[in-house]
């Protein structure tokens, strides 16, 4: 049998029951005779507050002699308890119940001199470097159970509207999105002297692979059997972009729908952000109202969205996103472009200065963009008939940018074979892929969500380092 976490244990109504606490010191504080300890096991928040009378102690733990004094002394931060006692009415404010201690074990203590987390509170860039710790701290407690019961909402949202979920392959020979830049996997030693006379032919798959940019090639061969499907899992980028909204491993979910046009991929993006950011509210709400107060929306020194993270995602969920095309776009910006380092320029990419302006300035809320020039954009999306943009849709979010890309697929082999030949790709290794446009094809739509940036919106954060457990991006593969 599972004993009950502190969540559970704090849920009980306070009438003399005997409970024990399992979890980590977070402080710990002395009055008179008596002791105050506040123990978290990371199952909620707020922990519980167990109070330890010396007065009423019999010599020793649990009536055990002896050992109080040691015991006591080992109970500082950081040190793994198991307290027994009873749950009794609280006299202090913010909380029902506290534990009347009986008895202590202390299984792991966690020496005052070296423990790194002693302060209340240490910066986040302090606690990025103690990413093994840091977990047991309110800020990243709370990341951590946003991450899981979001990551439990994309499942939700997905099963319940018929999608499948399929995992697509982590090392792969192909480069679905066409960048470039892949990180390589072989078993050949760089340091070895090189053959090249040999190519790959000595290397373990006898080719060339790499780690995935995205699963959405081969998402679309299975939403070409199934109907729905999507897939959740790690995508890794070598971009050298050292930023504050990339990783070099980071985690993308990417629906695909048969049967399905642009003007559907957007409606299931709006559908599904609106669903994510409603589970956040619901779902994670003291972890929410911890990030409304500590991390709403600003960088932390007061250059801020304003208005409050709750708030925020509360009106990001119940009012229509703003919808607007590339070009369109590019006009609004073009009307501002004194205020920009880069000039909004129609071709060009948006910087993320004018994604931001779009979304504070122009709509005050998310906005999806649509019909861009083809030239910035991925091989795989449809023509539009102007033969200059693309069915290519991004979500692009306050404070972020661009949260989600997606697009409707080239369903026509001609067309997409005469695109992949103009960007001088290799044809002959996406074979199976154009057969998809050989063999029973049908107009078909996805997107990716990427997590961390979800993660980012939600919380408030603005480090996206701080929204993964254990962050990998250029020079960084620590832990
Ligand atoms: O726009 P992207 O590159 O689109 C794709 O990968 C498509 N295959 C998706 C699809 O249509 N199935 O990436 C999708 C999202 C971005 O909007 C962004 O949120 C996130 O993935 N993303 C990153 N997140 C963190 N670090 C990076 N380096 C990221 N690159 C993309
Ligand atoms: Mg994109």
């Amino acid at each position: 049998m599972l004993f009950p976490l502190v969540r559970d244990i704090r849920s009980l109504s306070p009438e003399n029951q005997d409970v024990t606490v399992r979890g980590w010191v977070r402080t710990k504080r002395e009055m008179k005779n008596l002791i105050f300890v506040e123990v978290n096991d990371g199952s909620s928040l707020s922990g519980i507050q167990c109070v330890f009378d010396r007065e009423k102690d019999g010599g020793g733990n649990d009536g055990a002699a002896g050992n109080t004094a040691e015991t006591l002394a080992a109970l500082g931060t950081g040190a793994a308890v198991e307290i027994r006692g009873r749950l009794v009415p609280s006299p202090a404010a913010g909380q029902d119940a506290e534990v009347a201690v009986s008895g202590i074990t202390v299984p792991g203590s966690a020496p005052a001199e070296s423990y790194p987390l002693q302060k209340k509170h240490h910066s986040l860039e302090f606690l990025r470097e103690r990413a093994h710790l840091r977990a047991r701290t309110n800020t990243f407690g709370a990341v951590a159970r946003v991450r899981s019961g979001l990551a439990f909402a994309v499942h939700r949202f997905f099963r319940e509207r018929g999608f499948q979920y399929m995992h697509t392959p982590i090392i792969t020979s192909n480069d679905a999105e066409g960048a470039g830049s892949m990180f390589r996997v072989t078993t050949l030693d760089p340091l070895a002297s090189a053959k090249p006379e040999s190519g790959y032919g000595g290397d373990f798959f006898g080719r060339a692979a790499y780690l995935t940019v995205s699963g959405q090639l081969e998402a679309e061969t299975y939403a070409c059997a199934l109907s729905r499907v999507y897939t959740f899992g790690p995508a890794f980028r070598a971009e050298n972009s050292n930023t504050v909204r990339h990783l070099a491993e980071f985690w993308m979910i990417e629906p695909e729908m048969a049967f399905a046009s642009l003007e559907d991929d957007m409606d299931l993006a709006e559908d599904f952000l609106k669903s994510l950011f409603t589970a956040a509210l619901q779902d994670c709400a003291e972890d929410i109202a911890f990030f409304d107060k500590h991390f709403s929306g600003g960088d932390g020194r007061g250059n801020g969205a304003g208005k409050g993270i709750a708030e925020t995602l509360e009106a990001a969920a119940t009012s229509k996103f703003v919808r607007m095309t590339y070009t369109e776009a590019v006009r609004e910006l073009e009307k501002s472009a004194g205020s920009f380092e880069y000039r909004p320029c129609w071709g060009r990419d948006l910087q993320s200065e004018h994604e931001k302006f779009l979304t504070e300035k122009i709509a005050g809320g998310p906005v999806i963009v649509t019909s861009y020039p083809r030239e910035i954009k991925a091989f795989y999306m449809k023509m539009n008939d102007d033969e200059k943009t693309v069915r290519a849709m991004d979500v692009l979010v306050p404070r972020l940018g661009e949260i989600i890309g997606g697009s409707q697929r080239e369903d026509d082999l001609q067309k997409l074979s005469r695109r992949m030949e103009e960007l001088g790709m290799k044809k002959d290794s996406y074979w199976w892929y154009l057969d998809l446009r050989r063999y029973g094809s049908v107009p078909h739509s996805g997107f990716g969500l990427g997590f961390e940036r979800l993660i980012q919106y939600v919380t408030g954060m603005i480090n996206i380092r701080d929204v993964i457990p254990y962050p990998r991006a250029a020079g960084q593969a620590e832990f």
